[in-house]
């Protein structure tokens, strides 16, 4: 079975798909960006989810419910900070990707919408980032089945044009 991989310029939180994905911090107990905007949306019941997970690694990923999001659940997945792209970053955030893929396929998801994780407040280049987004989720969704469609979701149109050339402008078939 394949996997449809596609861009899309959306505020993630609006999204009605088994799972979107955050872009987190170790605590997991919000910030600012997505995971802000997630928060706020959500609501709080998902602070007090976040709370009882004991924080993440980065590279990891962790679910929780989605609460008051039209999205079913959260995966919530830790970037690499950018240090100039010498410190692991590259193997990080391929690894966040992955993890969410892992996770979703483990709990039975079939459709998720996924951020340009570490690439605004942690500062990831974005062409390098969406490259390893795109290559990742390819191969992951690839190795585990049964998710049908990933949404990459872009928040500025710049964002989504680089997306659209790595999966041949418009959607594209893992
Ligand atoms: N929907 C979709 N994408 C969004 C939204 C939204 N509502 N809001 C922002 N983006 P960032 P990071 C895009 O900074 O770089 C937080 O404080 C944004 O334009 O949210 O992984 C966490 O707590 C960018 O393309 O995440 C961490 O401390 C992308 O989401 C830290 O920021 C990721 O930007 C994580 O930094």
């Amino acid at each position: 079975m394949t996997t449809l991989l596609r861009a899309l310029h959306a505020d993630i939180t609006t999204l009605a798909v088994d799972a979107i994905v955050n872009a987190a911090n170790s605590c997991l107990l919000g910030g600012g960006g997505v995971d802000g905007a997630i928060h706020r949306a959500a609501g709080r019941e998902l602070l007090h989810a976040c709370q009882a997970l004991r924080g993440c690694d980065t590279g990891d990923a962790k679910l929780t419910s989605g609460y008051q999001l039209p999205a079913s659940y959260i995966i919530h997945t830790v970037g690499p900070v950018w240090r100039g792209g010498a410190s692991g970053e590259a193997e990080l955030l391929a690894s966040c990707y992955r993890r969410t893929i892992e996770i979703a396929a483990a709990q039975k998801l079939r459709t998720l919408a996924i951020p340009s994780i570490s690439t605004g407040v942690y500062g990831y280049p974005i062409e390098q980032a969406a490259s390893i987004a795109v290559a990742t989720v390819r191969a992951s969704t690839k190795a585990v089945g049964g998710i049908d469609e990933v949404s990459f979701c872009c928040f500025s149109d710049g964002d989504l044009r680089v997306y659209q050339n790595l999966l041949g402008n418009t959607a594209s078939q893992a």
